[in-house]
């Protein structure tokens, strides 16, 4: 497996390759969530490229950039047993200039939601995520369904800045207690993390409450609030796969959309339906 810190000497091997290529972009701290992107993407192509980047631009001031989980040789080392054929490490030196033009992300929609609450979290995300996939000029890039509205977004991107890779969704992982995957896991305590199962059982009880024909989204608001009642929920809303806000669940074009605090922790998780 080959390691890159160098864009250019990336951009030289990209250059080499004949077949297709899937890109996994990731922070960093893999879990087995990461892991199966990356896998579908070994799977679907004939190279992969795993970025690890802690992008600066997508923090808030007062976010956990300096405590995000840095781990750069076991993430490797889990790329290499995965089969991913390079990894990109790229620095912010290298990544940002000191003057650029900058992408901002479509007002509407991402000031909603995980918008509202990170104020400017996606013109970062979206800003880095054009740079890399310039950079490494995938024909796929595989991106998780539980970061619903980012996904969105990347994908509204690449369709209206005619970009020629094609965006793949990928599926939630659950812990087997429900617990949808994510790197800021590694936060909770115990106590806290059994806390947060209250989030993906409200959703469960949501879906419940669907298959026996409750599609109102107040009656399911209700349903999944008192779930959550002992954490700090932020947003509890429903959305169709355009991200505007919906009164009754439709099938096969709704989202419903979770934020929530356990302790000091801030999780998100959805169901799409
Ligand atoms: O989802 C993430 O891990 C990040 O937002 C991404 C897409 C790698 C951009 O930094």
């Amino acid at each position: 497996m080959k390691i890159f810190n160098d864009i250019f000497e990336l951009i030289e091997y990209r250059k080499g390759l004949k077949g297709d290529v899937g890109f996994v972009p990731t922070m960093g701290a893999l879990h087995n969530g990461h892991l199966s992107l990356i896998r579908n993407s070994i799977e679907n192509s004939d190279f992969t490229i795993v970025s690890i980047f802690v992008n600066p631009t997508q923090f808030l001031p007062n976010e956990d950039l300096d405590r995000y989980p840095k781990r750069e040789k076991a993430d490797i080392q889990i790329c290499k047993l995965a089969g991913v054929d390079a990894v990109f490490v790229p620095s912010s030196s290298d990544i940002y200039q000191k003057s650029e033009p900058v992408i901002l992300a479509p007002n509407k929609k991402a000031y909603i939601l995980e918008g509202a609450k990170r104020p400017g979290h996606f013109d970062g995300v979206l800003r880095v995520v054009l740079k890399l996939l310039n950079i490494v000029n995938p024909t796929n890039a595989y991106f998780g369904k539980k970061d619903a509205q980012q996904l969105y977004l990347i994908q509204n991107m690449v369709s209206t800045l005619f970009l020629r890779t094609k965006i793949i969704p990928c599926e939630i992982v659950r812990e087997e207690d429900g617990l949808a995957l994510s790197s800021r896991n590694v936060y909770l305590s115990d106590k806290d993390r059994k806390k947060a199962l209250n989030i993906s059982k409200s959703l469960k009880l949501a879906s419940k409450a669907m298959m026996k024909g409750e599609f109102d989204c107040d009656v399911l608001k209700n349903i999944m609030k008192e779930t959550m009642k002992e954490l700090e929920i932020e947003y509890i809303e429903m959305v169709d796969r355009d991200f505007n806000k919906i009164d009754k669940i439709v099938l096969k074009n709704s989202i419903i959309l979770v934020a929530a605090k356990v302790g000091e922790t801030r999780l998100i998780d959805n169901l799409w339906i």
